[in-house]
């Protein structure tokens, strides 16, 4: 039975050249007191002055752009397969008249690097969402045609305004038309006064462990409100770590709707797919999520059909520096097998199988 990784990033060269080149977030750079260490500065904020030049961002070392490391976790974490992505933030930042060409790249790269491990790897593109409409829509079919992808990876800003605007409809017609499904990846989080005064204090905690859920929520919700899924019925979204929080808050949204005297006013609360069908039609949900609670939330609200085990390999290392085994891997390995003790086929499903039939891998 496979083992299949659909969550799983990369940062390759082309891509880390880029970041190297620049000045600032998001940026790769050495700082003058620790010359022999880079640090990837990714995130908003993380180059804070007042966040000493060691501790900005994270290490970044080979296991982020070596596609053999990669493959060295795979080999002592089990996994067969995995689908790689480049990490956030994507091309997001780039002016629209570079944005094509860095994508074609980045993506030309990306396949040469799956064809070197055929049958271990396969990709989600990357598109260039800052260039003008038409090169977008024309990257959608070029990766249709390459052999190892099996769809894009997206941040939650879309074409600058989040997935709502009605200025992406070509695009997610061009993604339905070839089958192309979207892995839904947060990047911004939330605005860091929700975080509090003492927000320093805690690390990247508050961010990544509630801001990034809660922003794939946000843009997914939006999506969702503005009859996304009712223009493109098969337009299918795969949403990272388990859906943000919205097998949790799914009942909440709907229920909002329905009560909501204005929608009803403008005739929008009916004529509508509403979220539980869509979240069993159009909505993947990746197994990242660390514990068996969660797993169950996303199991119930999509079907473990529609579950998908992932990694988020290079994030998250141990941090003890001879550890072989990952525990951010462990846990999730652990969390499928918790929830759904009893059923093998549930959970061969969820940690191989599903992603095989719905990414048609191996074909
Ligand atoms: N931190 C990130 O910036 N990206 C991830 O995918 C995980 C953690
Ligand atoms: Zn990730």
């Amino acid at each position: 039975m496979p083992i299949v990784d659909v969550h799983t990033h990369i940062y390759p060269p082309t891509y880390v050249s880029l970041l190297r080149s620049r000045k600032t977030v998001p940026y790769v750079r050495t700082f003058a007191d620790a010359p022999d260490s880079s640090r990837l500065i990714i995130l908003p904020g993380e180059d804070d002055p007042s966040t000493p030049s060691t501790s900005r961002g994270r290490p970044i070392g080979p296991e982020y752009y070596d596609i053999a490391q990669k493959i060295a976790f795979m080999d002592q974490h089990k996994i067969d397969t995995s689908v790689i992505s480049l990490a956030n933030p994507w091309l997001d930042f780039l002016p629209a008249e570079e944005a094509g060409e860095a994508a074609r790249k980045i993506n030309d790269d990306v396949e040469e690097i799956c064809a070197r491990y055929e049958g271990r790897l396969y990709a989600f593109g990357t598109l260039p969402l800052s260039a003008e409409t038409a090169v977008i829509v024309a990257e959608v079919q070029r990766l249709a045609g390459l052999k190892h992808m099996r769809g894009v990876i997206m941040g939650t800003s879309g074409l600058g305004n989040g997935l709502d605007e009605a200025a992406l409809d070509p695009v997610y017609a061009a993604l339905e038309k070839y089958g192309q499904l979207i892995f839904l990846h947060p990047h911004y989080g939330l605005p860091k006064e929700v975080y509090g005064p003492r927000a320093n204090e805690y690390g990247h905690v508050l961010p990544l462990a509630l801001g990034f859920p809660l922003e794939t929520t946000i843009a997914v919700s939006r999506m969702l409100l503005s009859g996304v899924w009712d223009r493109f019925k098969k337009l299918n979204v795969l949403l990272a770590h388990s859906g943000g929080t919205l097998p949790f808050l799914a009942g909440r949204i709907e229920s909002c709707l329905l009560h909501d005297g204005h929608l009803k006013k403008q005739g929008k609360t009916e004529h509508r797919r509403d979220v539980w069908d869509i979240l069993k039609t159009n909505i993947y949900l990746d197994a990242v999520i660390y514990s068996e609670v969660g797993l169950k939330a996303a199991a119930d609200a999509s079907g473990a059909d529609r579950l998908l085990f992932g990694t988020d390999h290079p994030f998250f290392p141990p941090l003890e520096e001879d550890a072989k085994e990952w525990h951010s891997v462990t846990a999730n390995y652990g969390a499928i097998s918790k929830a759904f003790k009893g059923d093998d086929m549930a959970a061969q499903d969820v940690l191989g199988n599903n992603a095989v039939r719905i990414l048609k891998l191996h074909s």
